[in-house]
């Protein structure tokens, strides 16, 4: 299929209460895995190029591996610009045929941050792209934060609802107790805090980032109260590099590359599969590429039959 807008995909995933991955890839192993994945569990999935990946890949690259990606599965899948920097970025991403982008304007001063995205806002929603925008700070673990950083980062619901207003944003990022690039699953998410922004802006998508250090069924929880988008990237990137170590391992006197590269693909795609199932969106897209109807799949749960 063609590469797809995230607008409607995070509009089903709103009505159906589930969540859509949001996958960063820096190469081709990653990107083929997420979408093996994506297509044998039939679910939408989010392609993301990261900060890093431009600057690893390019922006040819990164861009170009998601939409040969996408054309060979029968699923939707969405190319998304991650922590977008600058208002010229997002042009240039827009350019580039991306299917949805994002602003990052959270360590701004907040009316700055409601400037520049309301500016990329218009000139996105001038050719049908869905802009993402980030209220609050979700952290980094290189910055060795406290927990009590962690909460004075959070985003405020009120302020939510008002920045939702000003900017005509599409979907919001969060800070809900989450931090970037744990690399083991301890992080809880205030579940209230989620709700009562869920509250203020019932229609607007809520993303979760830094999903990989947050408890699974803390994640389960997030979805079931707005949270529509998920992040992923360290939990994948762990995945790869064991998956290479093992096969360098396995296959020391080889000199072929592929052999330990590609344990790396294999394991990527089964820590995608695990995340798809746990966000639920697993069995929601149909063999057309459309969305099955939620009696439908409500149907075959019943049966316990996959369709
Ligand atoms: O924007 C990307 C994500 O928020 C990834 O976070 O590396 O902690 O999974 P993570
Ligand atoms: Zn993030």
């Amino acid at each position: 299929m063609p590469l797809v807008s995230s607008k409607p995909i995070l509009e089903e995933a709103l009505r159906q209460h589930f969540a859509v991955g949001a996958f960063n890839a820096n190469n081709m192993e990653q990107v083929q895995a997420i979408v093996e994945a994506a297509q044998e569990e039939r679910a939408p999935v989010i392609l993301q190029v990261s900060q890093g990946a431009i600057r690893y890949a390019g922006m040819a690259f990164a861009a170009g591996l998601v939409k040969i990606a996408a054309s060979v599965v029968s699923v939707p899948v969405v190319l998304h610009l991650d922590h977008g920097t600058d208002f010229d970025q997002n042009v240039r991403c827009l350019y580039a045929g991306f299917t949805s982008l994002m602003y990052d304007g959270s360590k701004k001063p907040y009316e700055q941050n409601v400037a520049t995205t309301k500016k990329i806002v218009e000139i996105a929603h001038a050719v049908d792209l869905p802009v993402e925008a980030e209220l609050g700070q979700v952290l980094q673990t290189s910055d060795r934060v406290t927990y009590e950083q962690v909460c004075a980062a959070m985003t405020d619901p009120q302020q939510a609802r008002e920045f939702v207003e000003l900017t005509g944003v599409d979907s919001l990022a969060i800070a809900c107790g989450s931090v970037h690039a744990m690399t083991s699953r301890e992080a809880e998410l205030d579940v209230p805090r989620i709700k009562a922004i869920h509250a203020q802006i019932p229609n607007t998508p809520l993303v979760l980032h830094g999903s990989s250090g947050v408890k699974h069924e803390s994640v389960a929880e997030g979805i079931a109260h707005g949270i529509c988008k998920v992040n992923v990237a360290t939990a994948l990137n762990q995945a790869f590099l064991e998956g290479i170590r093992q096969g360098l391992v396995q296959f020391a006197e080889s000199t072929d590359p592929r052999k330990s590269i590609g344990l790396g693909r294999d394991a990527v795609k089964e820590i995608v599969r695990e995340k798809i199932r746990l966000f639920g969106s697993a069995g929601v897209i149909d063999s057309t590429g459309g969305f099955v109807s939620p009696k439908k799949q409500y149907r075959s749960a019943e049966l316990g039959a996959v369709e």
